[in-house]
């Protein structure tokens, strides 16, 4: 029977769906990269399926044993993997698209709603008893209705933040490397430039992947074109944000507040980031749930049932 590693566990009442075609070893993540290498070789392992927490580098890649035809992340982004050495090893790489675009974009909003209207400062006010009225015009949030909302990366979960927020009267202004055909761009207005679009952004949500393009975008200098007050959300990867500029701006009082579930280095994030009343934070959580963890889960190792089965994965990464 061919073997694949997994790297977590599958979720409850989850059975592999595809014990016909192949047996699924365990490997626990927290043994790190050579003990990885080491069970892969000894179990013979035809694929490998992992959570994002795995690092396949280029250097992870040449040691991989021969037996080895697929990485399969559980995860749509893939910045994790380094394709391109992938490739030149002849391995097909392959992710879970689609399948956590309602879950993320539903985290964005959480983030953005919880980021205009001061939750933060909510909880921690309620968990020390209250006990004093806040006055007519004390913690005052924003409405983020009427506001315009500017989306870097108008991809599928883009689109699904684009389609919430509408529901709840916010304007949308999105700049992605192609424009949407007007069936899904809408009443959206498109931006060619990114810097074309900050100074009209309130709220700007990042929904875009972290590729050389994108590394830092939101820096020192495209911070400064948002208007002063305004919240920045990322639910995407913490390398699209400079992370000691997006400390500064929040110091200086230029941003109004950040909702962040993801960050430069995870899990040990910089703290600095905590200190602040006006940002709220969460821990890489957005794809968090039952019902879209099953079925990530579920399509990343369909992915791998596929290839082995001769057939090509269902979700492709290529590079080349
Ligand atoms: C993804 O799928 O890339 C998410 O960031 C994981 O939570």
């Amino acid at each position: 029977m061919k073997k694949v590693s997994l790297n977590f566990e599958l979720p409850a009442g989850m059975k592999n769906p595809y014990a016909d075609v192949f047996e699924l070893v365990p490997f626990d993540a927290s043994r790190g990269s050579d003990e990885y290498v080491k069970h892969l070789t000894a179990t013979k392992a035809e694929g490998a399926v992992f959570a994002m927490g795995a690092r396949f580098d280029a250097n992870l890649i040449a040691r991989l044993p021969e037996s080895l035809k697929i990485l399969a992340t559980a995860s749509v982004g893939y910045d994790h993997i380094d394709v391109k050495a992938a490739e030149a090893r002849g391995l097909i790489v392959a992710n879970t698209p689609d399948v956590l675009n309602d879950a993320t974009a539903d985290m964005t909003m959480l983030l953005l709603l919880n980021t205009a209207r001061r939750m933060r400062e909510y909880l921690e006010l309620m968990k020390e008893g209250w006990g004093k009225s806040l006055g007519f015009h004390g913690m005052l949030g924003f409405d983020p209705a009427g506001k315009y909302l500017g989306i870097l990366g108008m991809g599928r979960i883009g689109q699904a933040v684009a389609a919430r927020a509408r529901a709840f009267g916010i304007n949308i202004a999105y700049h992605n490397r192609h424009r949407l055909p007007p069936e899904k761009e809408g009443d959206a207005h498109y931006f060619k430039s990114f810097e074309e679009m900050l100074p009209h952004c309130k709220i700007l949500s990042l929904n875009a992947p972290a590729t050389a393009d994108t590394k830092a975008i939101l820096n020192k200098r495209t911070l400064a074109l948002l208007p002063k007050g305004a919240i920045v959300v990322n639910v995407a990867r913490g390398d699209l944000i400079d992370e000691a500029d997006l400390i500064a701006a929040l110091e200086s009082g230029h941003l109004g507040g950040a909702g962040l579930d993801v960050f430069v280095n995870e899990p040990n994030f910089n703290r600095r980031l905590a200190e602040f009343p006006n940002v709220f934070l969460t821990p890489h959580a957005a794809s968090a749930t039952v019902e879209t963890r099953t079925h990530i889960a579920a399509r990343a190792l369909e992915n791998v049932a596929r290839v082995l089965k001769g057939e090509g994965p269902r979700d492709r990464v290529r590079i080349s």
